[in-house]
């Protein structure tokens, strides 16, 4: 119900809800799931009740028994009225502990149950982890190397507990192979950029780099070690990525830079903010860099959230940088805004860039076109639009607009041909 409640309630979900849900039918699946939780929450009452109910129905009809026999017998003369008094006395003495003893019960019962999911979640063998040895990434400009990886989504009760997913089918079946022997080196200080159609498999490289997932084969190398060798920490320290969505924490500003780099004092976040070119706007809010920003919060714009996350990335000062650029159209301000922020960011850094625009895959020292999980094709901007392959195509169909509006497309073409 929790879960329920927390994906329809916050923004993006209320939104969704409104446009499509059906209202009828959302406040009847909610009935529904609080009918369940109200059922187990009966449940539990009335056992705990019944424990107590028969337990005191016993004391009860033990002192009805000793006062009645003990109180008759006394009457016969075969037994003290003060033992009678003190039988009763003591039978309301024992059954008291009792009574309450019967409460733990019900207690220790649902304890037992909580224990058993929290050793459930405590002995999940982690996906990824640190070997013992873990080393450091070697100091210096660091290099990327994926050296014939191959990689599918680990299955869902990988990653998951069967007892905490309601939704997912958990059978066991491992996913697709989504990567088939990618390799590829990005030199220290240069860009490496990916390009390809949705679904080819760009994000599952760029995740790869930081370890989010191992690879099933080949090695990925950052600095010349295989990234399994090196410490978490070391990896954090050495890389940033900027995902696709950009997601911010309902907290200020200050907060949301600050993750990236909890000792940094005010003039560092300014200064990471001018890089970003978000420096005018936060300065025009009423509360500067304690606005609370995030999903309840003050709403940026596409294009002030991306510029946000690069200040994050910029504060952190990462010698690796891996870019999931977001596709969103942003208007020609804001575009031309975010370009200048991330030429900042990748300036002099060895970067790994999935590409949407005409204006980052130009500047690329290499271009790596992905396809159904493979590099079908690789070089310069000039070299593959002459080679006339896959690329050529996804110039024209997905870059060729953008580059006409920038004036840039007829001189490519023209120097096609
Ligand atoms: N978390 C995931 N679990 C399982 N499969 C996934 C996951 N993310 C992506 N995939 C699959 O991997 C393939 C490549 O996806 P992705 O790398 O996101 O593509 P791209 O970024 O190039 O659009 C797709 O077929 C997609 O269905
Ligand atoms: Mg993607």
């Amino acid at each position: 119900m929790g879960t329920q409640m927390t994906e329809r309630f916050s923004a993006a979900g209320a939104t969704l809800v409104k446009l499509y849900g059906r209202p009828e039918r959302e406040s009847a699946e909610f009935r529904e799931r609080a009918a369940r939780v109200r059922d187990i929450g009966i449940r539990t009452a009335m056992t705990q009740t019944l424990f107590i109910t028969a337990l005191t129905l016993v004391s009860a009809l033990a002192l009805a028994l000793v006062y009645g026999l003990g109180g008759f017998l006394a009457l016969r003369g075969s037994l003290d009225a003060g033992a009678v008094v003190a039988l009763a006395l003591l039978i309301t003495r024992l059954y008291a502990p009792l009574t309450s003893l019967a409460g733990a019960r019900v207690e220790v019962m649902s304890a037992l149950v909580s224990f058993e999911r929290v050793f459930e979640v405590l002995d999940l063998k982690p996906l990824v982890a640190e070997r013992p040895d873990a080393r450091e990434v070697p100091a210096g400009p660091v290099a990327v190397e994926f050296d014939a990886v191959d990689f599918g989504y680990p299955a869902a009760d990988k990653v998951s507990l069967a007892s905490l997913e309601e939704v997912a089918v958990l059978d066991g079946a491992a996913g697709a192979q989504v990567l088939h022997g990618v390799s590829f080196r990005a030199e220290p200080g240069r860009m490496v950029a990916l390009v390809g159609s949705s679904g080819a498999g760009k994000s599952t490289i760029a995740q790869l780099i930081p370890r989010l997932y191992d690879a099933d084969g080949g090695t990925v190398r950052l600095g010349g070690v295989d990234v399994r060798d090196l410490s978490a920490a070391s990896v954090r320290a050495t890389l940033g990525m900027v995902t696709q969505d950009g997601h911010l924490f309902h907290e200020s500003v200050r907060e949301n830079l600050l993750l990236a780099r909890p000792g940094a004092s005010d003039a560092d976040l300014w200064d990471a903010l001018r890089k970003a070119r978000l420096d005018d706007l936060m300065a025009a809010l009423p509360e500067g860099l304690d606005t609370v920003v995030g999903e309840r919060g003050y709403r940026l714009s596409g294009g002030e959230r991306q510029r946000l996350t690069i200040a994050r990335l910029l504060l952190a000062e990462p010698r690796v940088v891996v870019l999931d650029e977001a596709t969103a159209h942003l208007d020609s301000t804001s575009e031309a805004a975010v370009q200048e922020a991330l030429a900042e960011a990748l300036a002099g850094r060895t970067a790994v860039v999935i590409a949407h625009r005409l204006s980052t895959v130009r500047a690329a020292d290499q271009i790596l076109v992905v396809e159904e999980g493979r590099i079908v094709e690789r070089g310069t901007h000039p070299e593959l639009l002459a080679a006339g392959g896959r690329y050529e195509e996804l110039y024209r169909t997905q870059f060729a607009e953008e580059g006409e509006q920038c004036g840039g497309g007829a001189e490519l073409v023209a120097q096609e041909a």
